[in-house]
């Protein structure tokens, strides 16, 4: 008998069908529901493509204010949420924080027992718009707590991208920075079968709940293969300094085999379709900023890397540099990119309920043969 074929990492087994959102590497781009993430990042609030990603369709003028008005009553955090987060220690990672309390929020919901906590549907979208509505405030209430800083209230005059900010600054920043900042959750909010979707989508298929999706989703995201490489980015930058240092600092790091973080993609070998919109983005903040200084850092590498391996960066490599600009703390990039995400994950976790069928692979056993106690 010849062994099975195997696909390492899953790598272009095409796992099931999906109507939420299409990867195109041929065509380098991205569809929501149909439509390329650019047009919708030039024109659309978060909420309008959450509900996209959600109903399949952007809502209507009365849908989007019912939608509107129902994620900004959700906001609050409870106390014993709060407690949850004071309780991780200021050692552990913001993504180990958000894991926590994502966690807690499912075990505080009442209404979830076995059966409706799965099946029953307007249930579940009302947990989706929770999960939205409370990730800014429990990522802004740790980031301030890791400043020292006492937190601010969340407020519901506020679109989701102002309230965001404004919960973790204090202050509402200038529109370009609003703007980039909703640019990069619409950018972030959904791609397909990537490995924290996939976690979400193979927790569903036990029909477990949503929340149990979502927090293990949010430990495949931490990882610095996958979410984690916008951080990466940031220390990579803090490493080298200066554009002129780029090109030998990337001799370097290829030479002790490092992983440049931000580049390289397991679906576009030919540029991630997300990264000029982003680009634009970050040009825009590093010229509110005057900051060409992490402009020029950012093209020295990208040409380094490129002229070296040819490889291209993903959305990680201006994400990370533009949250710097807008004043997040490096650790709290990831939990942005969650915050952003589970509009996504919430969107696979429903599909799958739909047409579920359990995802269990097979392995290749290649460990020692059949052999028998002694005793
Ligand atoms: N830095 C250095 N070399 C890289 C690289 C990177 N960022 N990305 C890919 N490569 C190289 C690999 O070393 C490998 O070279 P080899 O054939 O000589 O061994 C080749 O390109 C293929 O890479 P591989 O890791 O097999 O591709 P993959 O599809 O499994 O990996 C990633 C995709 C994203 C895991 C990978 O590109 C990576 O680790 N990137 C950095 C982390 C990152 O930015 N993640 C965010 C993704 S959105």
């Amino acid at each position: 008998m010849t062994d099975p074929e195997i696909h390492k990492g899953l790598a272009g087994v095409v796992v099931d069908t999906t109507a939420i959102s299409s990867v195109n590497p041929e065509t380098n781009s991205l569809l929501y529901r149909g439509y390329p993430v650019q047009e919708l990042a030039a024109h659309c609030s978060f909420e309008e493509v959450a509900y996209l990603l959600w109903n399949g369709e952007l809502p209507g003028d009365d849908d989007l204010v019912a939608f509107e008005a129902l994620e900004r009553s959700l906001r609050q955090l409870d106390d014993r949420t709060r407690r949850a987060i004071d309780d991780v220690p200021l050692s552990a990672h913001p993504m180990d924080v958000i894991r926590t309390a994502v966690s807690q929020l499912g075990g505080l919901d009442a209404t979830l027992t076995h059966t409706d906590g799965v099946l029953d549907a307007d249930l579940n979208d009302g947990r989706a718009v929770y999960l939205l509505a409370q990730l800014p405030t429990i990522v802004a209430y740790d980031q301030r707590r890791r400043r020292g800083l006492e937190p601010v209230a969340p407020r519901d005059d506020l679109d989701y991208s102002r309230n965001f900010l404004w919960m973790t600054f204090g202050e509402i920043p200038d529109d370009v920075v609003v703007d980039a900042f909703r640019v990069s959750l619409v950018l972030y909010a959904e791609h397909s079968f990537n490995a924290s979707t996939f976690t979400a989508r193979v927790v569903a298929s036990t029909l477990s709940d949503v929340y149990s999706a979502v927090t293990a989703a949010i430990g495949a995201l931490k990882g610095p293969l996958h979410g984690g490489a916008n951080e990466a980015v940031m220390h990579a930058f803090d490493e080298i300094k200066t554009a002129d240092k780029a090109e030998a600092w990337l001799e370097d790091a290829l030479a002790e085999k490092r992983k440049i973080m931000g580049f390289g993609h397991r679906v576009y070998k030919n540029g991630d379709s997300r990264v000029p919109t982003m680009k634009a983005a970050l040009e825009k903040l590093a010229d509110h900023y005057d900051r060409q200084d992490l402009l020029d850092l950012y093209n020295a590498l990208e040409k380094a890397m490129g002229d070296r391996k040819n490889i291209k960066p993903n959305l990680d490599y201006p994400s990370g540099p533009a949250y710097n600009l807008m004043g997040f703390d490096t650790e709290t990039f990831t939990p942005l990119f969650a915050a952003a995400r589970v509009a996504g994950w919430t969107a696979h976790v429903f599909e799958q309920y739909a047409a579920n069928s359990l995802i269990r692979p097979l392995s290749l056993y290649n460990g020692p043969a059949e052999r028998h106690l002694t005793r």
